[in-house]
């Protein structure tokens, strides 16, 4: 099926309607600037799967689509293969995005004013979706180290103790970390002993580097029973727009309030599109995925050595997992607001402000670096000049 050339190219977007690209003006009242901020790839989708959405879109009736047994088996066997976790057909519970099942999740097991843990600086939909519920935000804010982002474990045990539920980001948006084993089994013994209800969100999971595997949460050593695993081929594959995702959720009691609560928001069949692309992506596109991560490596070496040479107070963490590049920008002794302005209005880049991960990413930004390396370097000899004009006002 895609056995031609299944590289991804880096394809202009400009005029498709896309957030990244034609969304810019609308959301941040810039045009001039290159977008490296929202978590989307401007690459080719596998073969396979442009491919599987031109034959179905050959057939001229779009209507209600069921899941089909397909789409179960591909996720099965994508775990098998890449995870080594045997999952259950009837774990899988079908999904319109990550984000949705985080708020589902949250209504489906706690009450207003229940404690609700999530590790800063997060997504920021963690955040607004524990808030729009009216639980209490437990905020366990990771601890910035020269090689990465770590967790505050003792701090994690006291909000554990007036928690019902932890919402974990694995492997770690913006942090980018991948939690060692070790690292999952601390926080999986905290669950345990609180009786915490576990929500992670694994939609990074594919996108790591090095040989190195993510653990789904749920298959650890007694967390099968407490744990809801999110995940999507939407950041893997770049095909965000058909909104099409899963949750594992091996517990019949949890799966069963899961699907009440999904129910309740009067939600049913899937997007026609996103089943066939989500089966060609898992079936027909691990060739393309690994040549993507080759350039996704190779993009954030050459951001990292970059600035490491010409703007050493941006401090780029080392990136263990995801196509994103938190930056320390805190040497550069500028206020979140003066931060945005010189990545906009000086650099006209458009990143993520740290602060909108919450407080705790006061003074950091988040590059993207799903793009083509032509449209990086442009970046960064944008972000040079800026910062040598920065250095002169000093
Ligand atoms: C950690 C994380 N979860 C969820 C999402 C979005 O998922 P969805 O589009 O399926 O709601 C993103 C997108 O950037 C993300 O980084």
């Amino acid at each position: 099926m895609n056995s031609i050339d299944d590289t991804p190219r880096f394809v202009d977007r400009r005029g498709t309607g896309s957030s990244k690209w034609d969304g810019m003006e609308e959301r941040f009242g810039v045009s001039d600037a290159i977008p490296l901020w929202v978590a989307d790839g401007d690459f080719s989708a596998p073969t396979a799967v442009q491919e599987a959405i031109r034959k179905r879109a050959e057939h001229p009736v779009y209507g209600y689509t069921e899941y089909g047994e397909g789409f179960y088996e591909a996720i099965r066997s994508w775990y098998a293969r890449r995870f080594g976790w045997e999952i259950e057909r009837e774990w899988i519970v079908p999904e319109h995005g990550v984000v949705l099942s985080l708020n589902l999740a949250i209504e489906a097991y706690t009450e207003p004013g229940d404690g609700v843990i999530v590790q800063t600086p997060i997504y920021p939909p963690f955040l607004s979706a524990v808030k729009r519920h009216k639980r209490k935000l437990l905020e366990n804010r990771l601890v910035v180290e020269e090689n990465g982002c770590v967790i505050d474990f003792d701090d994690l045990e006291a909000k554990a103790a007036e928690a019902k539920l932890l919402l974990l980001c694995s492997p770690h948006n913006p942090s980018t970390r991948l939690w060692s084993e070790g690292e999952l089994l601390r926080i999986a013994e905290i669950a345990e002993r609180h009786d915490l209800i576990v929500v992670s969100d694994e939609i990074h999971a594919d996108i790591v580097y090095r040989g190195e595997r993510y653990i789904p949460f749920a298959d650890l050593p007694g967390m099968a029973g407490r744990t809801l695993v999110l995940h999507a081929p939407s950041k893997t594959f770049h095909i965000a727009g058909l909104n099409t995702s899963f949750a594992v959720i091996p517990d019949d009691s949890l799966r069963r309030r899961y699907r009440l609560a999904h129910e309740r928001a009067g939600l049913d069949n899937g997007n026609v599109f996103g089943i066939v692309a989500l089966e060609a992506a898992y079936t027909g596109g691990e060739a393309w995925l690994e040549k993507m991560l080759e350039i996704y490596e190779s993009n954030i070496a050459y951001v990292r050595e970059f600035m490491a040479e010409r703007t050493p107070a941006i401090h780029p963490l080392p990136v263990e997992a995801t196509y994103l590049i938190w930056l320390d920008c805190r040497e550069m002794g500028l206020g979140d607001e003066e931060l945005k302005k010189f990545f906009y209005h000086e650099a006209k880049l458009l990143l993520n402000p740290g602060v909108s991960f919450g407080e705790a990413g006061s003074g950091f930004m988040r590059l993207n670096a799903a793009t083509s390396g032509e449209l990086l370097k442009e970046a960064m000899g944008r972000l040079e000049t800026a910062y040598r004009k920065w250095k002169e006002g000093q």
